[in-house]
């Protein structure tokens, strides 16, 4: 399973890839709205330094013909853009139209199985169902993950599954467990996921000892 970075901010995203294990960055309206106020195409065009990955960049049109129209644009900007549409009936028929251009798509607020096969009939690169607001509401989005990746399976369908709306660890490694192919993290969550205070403890015990190894030396 691949990690992206679920943020347009450009510290977190140098941060994350200087771990050298970060495959690519998924932005919406509301972390754009948290960036540092330069214009979207800066923004996805400064991350593309950073990340040779797909960079997920959201439409935010209602119809069919806007979103495509967005969907061009945003192409233009990177070769490896991904274009963002909603889970609806015009953005699988926006899906549809991007893919015969060669444009990627990532179908968002997925929330259910019949979301995510539809949007991989319409021909999308990636799905995402969102876990965490689904967990929000008492539903286990977990299963939407495990779903869509069993459906995927048995029916030979290339659409990549990517858990997106991750808040804590475990969702990392459950959705690795499911099988989806990305989990796309924020950054405060890829910290909690990637310290373990025995790993600290035994960094400064060793420290410590080899210390003491050097002083007995002769
Ligand atoms: O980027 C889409 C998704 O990951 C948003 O997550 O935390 O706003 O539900 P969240």
């Amino acid at each position: 399973m691949r990690i992206f970075l679920d943020t347009a901010d450009i510290n977190e995203i140098r941060e994350a890839a200087r771990w050298g294990i970060l495959s690519g960055v998924t932005t919406n309206p509301t972390l754009m709205m948290k960036s540092r106020g330069a214009s979207h195409e800066a923004v996805i065009k400064e991350i593309a330094t950073i990340v040779d990955g797909p960079i997920s960049a959201e439409t935010v049109s209602l119809d069919t013909a806007g979103m495509v129209e967005e969907g061009r644009r945003f192409a233009r900007w990177h070769p490896n853009v991904v274009v963002k549409v909603p889970s609806t009936p015009n953005g699988w028929a926006a899906v549809k139209q991007l893919k015969t251009e060669g444009i990627r798509t990532n179908v968002t607020l997925c929330f259910s199985a019949n979301q995510a096969l539809f949007a991989a009939l319409a021909g999308a690169y990636i799905i995402s169902p969102f876990v965490g607001r689904l967990d929000d509401i008492s539903e286990d989005g977990m299963q939407v993950v495990r779903d869509t990746v069993e459906i995927y399976r048995q029916h030979g369908l290339e659409t990549l599954v990517l858990a997106a709306s991750i808040r804590h660890p475990l969702h990392i490694i459950d959705a690795a467990k499911a099988g989806a192919d990305i989990a796309t993290v924020p950054f405060k969550v890829l910290e909690l996921a990637a310290r373990h205070p025995l790993t600290d403890k035994g960094i400064e015990n060793f420290l410590k000892d080899w210390e003491k190894f050097k002083a007995e030396q002769h």
